[in-house]
């Protein structure tokens, strides 16, 4: 019988296995198609201080081997998501779940995030500055470490909870990034958000998303998000939640031997609903198959 179960700050999960904010919804979405108490956690939708419509419609791009978004951060505003979404995702997820935070300016990432503090099942505090889809705000403040910096003091000095930095993998240098996070006082890092990208329709010549370019994500970037988690691992002491396409409980074996605590499984949810059971069913098999009795181990095992 193998051991499945990962500790993240002092959270024991089941499994690793977390849906990624914004692939996902609130988690209740997907509680018709199965018991969504198997999950590891959920990362829930991206929140901001007010309500968002997003960004205009065509906001999805399919391509070879994943797709682009340029959502916006649709989302209902961070009183809503406490009143309504996490209420309702209460009725059928026990656990505790990571609430997934974006701003416009310091400010603003420090009032959603004091706010998100105080709800009971909040788990863990994820602070996206690597939205790539808006302007003044999301990927501006982790392409730069001095800001990526400044969010994190800001919101570590209003939160108690355990607070992740989602770093963005349109930079230089990602190590340098999650070292002013981590000398900031982050908890740990999640990485990585989408990569920019952008298609052309052939008929009309331009750009097939409303927005010209969004964040590519799905198995083609899986590589360089191990080898961004790999690099990431040497750099700080920090748990890290591995991401980018991942599609199999093999690619989480494989991320997890790069440093990832725990994994995150974002575009492969869009393809396929089922996705994250089918790998928390995968991987107890696939453990077996690579000798592993227990996940827990194995984190970091590459280095
Ligand atoms: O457009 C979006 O809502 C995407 C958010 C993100 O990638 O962080």
């Amino acid at each position: 019988m193998v051991n499945t179960k990962v500790t993240l700050s002092g959270l024991t999960l089941d499994n690793p296995i977390i849906p990624a904010s914004g692939t996902f919804g609130f988690g209740y979405e997907f509680a018709d198609l199965y018991d969504i108490n198997i999950l590891g956690s959920i990362s829930c939708k991206g929140t901001t201080k007010e309500p968002r419509f997003g960004n205009p419609t065509p906001r999805i791009a399919e391509c070879t081997d994943g797709l682009i978004n340029s959502v916006g951060l649709q989302n209902p505003g961070i009183d809503k998501v406490i009143s309504e979404e996490l209420p309702k995702l209460a009725k059928h997820y026990q656990k505790p779940v990571i609430a997934n935070i974006s701003g416009f300016s310091i400010e603003e990432y420090a009032y959603t995030c004091e706010k998100i503090n105080d709800h009971e099942q909040v788990g863990i505090i994820e602070v996206n500055i690597s939205c790539p889809n808006v302007h003044n705000g999301g990927m501006s403040f982790g392409t730069n470490a001095e800001s990526a910096f400044a969010v994190t003091k800001a919101v570590k000095k209003v939160t108690t909870k355990p607070v992740y930095i989602k770093l963005s993998p349109n930079v230089t240098d990602i190590a340098e990034i999650a070292k002013a996070c981590e000398a900031a006082g982050a908890d740990g890092i999640s990485l990585i958000n989408t990569l920019m990208g952008m298609r052309i329709d052939l008929k009309t010549r331009k750009p097939v998303i409303a927005n010209k370019m969004g964040g590519f994500s799905g198995p083609a970037i899986f590589p360089v998000a191990v080898r961004m988690v790999y690099q990431v691992y040497e750099a700080v002491k920090l748990p890290i939640i591995g991401m980018g396409g991942v599609n199999s409980a093999r690619d989480v074996i494989e991320m997890m031997l790069a440093g990832a605590s725990a994994v995150q499984v974002g575009a492969a949810n869009l393809v396929d609903p089922f996705a994250c059971k089918n790998i928390i069913e995968e991987l107890p098999k696939v453990m077996e198959q690579f000798g592993i009795s227990s996940l827990q181990d194995i984190i970091g095992g590459s280095h």
